[in-house]
């Protein structure tokens, strides 16, 4: 197929949730520190673009703290209603400030969280 990884991901992504999956944009996220001992969680997927995926979390989390020590990470996503998973496995970068602070004031009333990419 003639395309690449990214436009296929966009498309099952907007598959899944024009199928209405519930939290179609959620993903398990693993991480490890300095240990490499593993720990997965899930978070939301908020963009992606050509650059990967991007969420947000509190940098001073468990994730944000094991991801300054250990910037690769593996994600994880499941649609049981389009029988698919995806595999994402790569390099974790800090979006700019600017779109983290766009992020920031956008975010629930709340919120604690803050901006990795
Ligand atoms: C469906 C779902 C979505 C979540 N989305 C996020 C998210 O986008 N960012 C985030 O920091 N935590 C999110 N959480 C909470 C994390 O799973 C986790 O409990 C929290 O971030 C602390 O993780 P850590 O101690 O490993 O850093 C989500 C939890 C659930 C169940």
């Amino acid at each position: 197929m003639n395309t690449t990884p990214i436009v296929r991901f966009r498309e099952l992504l907007a598959q899944a949730e024009q199928l209405g999956i519930q939290a179609h944009n959620a993903f398990a996220l693993a991480t490890t520190g300095k240990e490499l001992q593993p720990a997965a969680r899930m978070v939301l997927l908020k963009d992606v673009d050509e650059q990967g995926l991007v969420f947000y979390t509190n940098l001073q989390s468990r994730k944000g703290r094991q991801l300054t020590d250990n910037p690769r990470a593996s994600a994880c996503f499941w649609w049981p209603q389009l029988q698919r998973q995806v595999r994402i496995e790569g390099r974790v970068e800090q979006v700019s400030d600017q779109e983290a602070d766009k992020y920031f004031v956008s975010r629930p009333r709340g919120s604690q969280i803050a901006a990795w990419a």
